[in-house]
């Protein structure tokens, strides 16, 4: 690591990593932060043939996410957003790709765009008590947790969580979801074995890009069930995870 260049904006120095063996090396920072949903960004260039770069943060829980930085001669800035990250200790890693030549970074920020997750209000849907009527799959980056629910492509095969509220009353939740199929994919939610919306999960574009139906329903204290029941053969998207928010009276 060395100081040797101006920085993005031409007049500060910038961090430059050179590697020989991929991502074998980097730096690192820790950095104490409260719950919430971040953003992380940076500007990058590379030198030579240095192929790739990755800016990684990982959360006091051990969830990590990664920020790729490929290859540009330019200064150029990337972003990741959308990263819970929940709080205490984070640690941010900025590591290059093998190949002769440097990584230089500046401005590396950490935002949180939003608070409204407080800890223990996102249910995965990969986590018992929930219930994925089909398997619980991996292979589509960008999911929370370990996993999404990949229900069964068929009316009924529904995915399940069981919410605590922290008082009764009507509640904003959010189910994240990722449909790379071409036309919107409908369901009823049914809270405690009561219909009381339908859903259209329209299409995200890819599987891998994943969005939030955000909707408010009514909830008791202790265990509501709310369940996702596809109503056509074509079942549900990829089911992320469920977020709930306060609830009002
Ligand atoms: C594909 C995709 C699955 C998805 C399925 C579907 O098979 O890989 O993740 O669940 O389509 O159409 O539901
Ligand atoms: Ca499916």
């Amino acid at each position: 690591m060395t100081n040797v260049d101006g920085g993005a904006n031409g007049s500060r120095f910038a961090l430059r990593i050179g590697a020989t063996q991929s991502y074998a090396g980097g730096v690192r920072q820790q950095i104490t932060v409260p719950a919430g949903v971040y953003r992380l960004s940076a500007f990058a260039r590379t030198t030579g043939s240095l192929s790739a770069a990755q800016v990684t943060i990982t959360d006091a829980g051990g969830a990590s996410r990664t920020l790729d930085i490929p290859a540009s001669s330019g200064w150029t800035r990337r972003e990741l957003t959308e990263i819970p990250v929940s709080a205490g200790t984070a640690t941010i890693t900025i590591r290059a790709a093998s190949g002769n030549g440097y990584l230089f970074v500046d401005d590396l920020g950490l935002v949180r765009t939003s608070g409204d997750t407080p800890p223990g209000q996102r249910y995965e849907a990969e986590t018992a008590p929930a219930v994925c009527q089909g398997t619980i799959d991996a292979n589509w980056a960008g999911f929370s947790g370990s996993g999404f629910c990949n229900g069964t492509n068929a009316a009924g095969a529904y995915a399940q969580f069981t919410v605590n509220p922290s008082a009764a009353g009507t509640a904003s939740l959010g189910i994240r979801y990722a449909n790379g199929a071409g036309s919107a994919r409908a369901a009823n939610l049914i809270v405690n074995g009561s219909a009381v919306a339908t859903v259209s999960f329209e299409p995200t574009g890819a599987w891998t890009t994943w969005a939030t139906k955000t909707m408010t329903v009514p909830l008791t204290t202790g265990g509501n069930t709310i369940r996702v029941d596809p109503t056509t053969t074509a079942g549900l998207p990829n089911i992320d995870h469920l977020d709930l928010g306060p609830t009002a009276g």
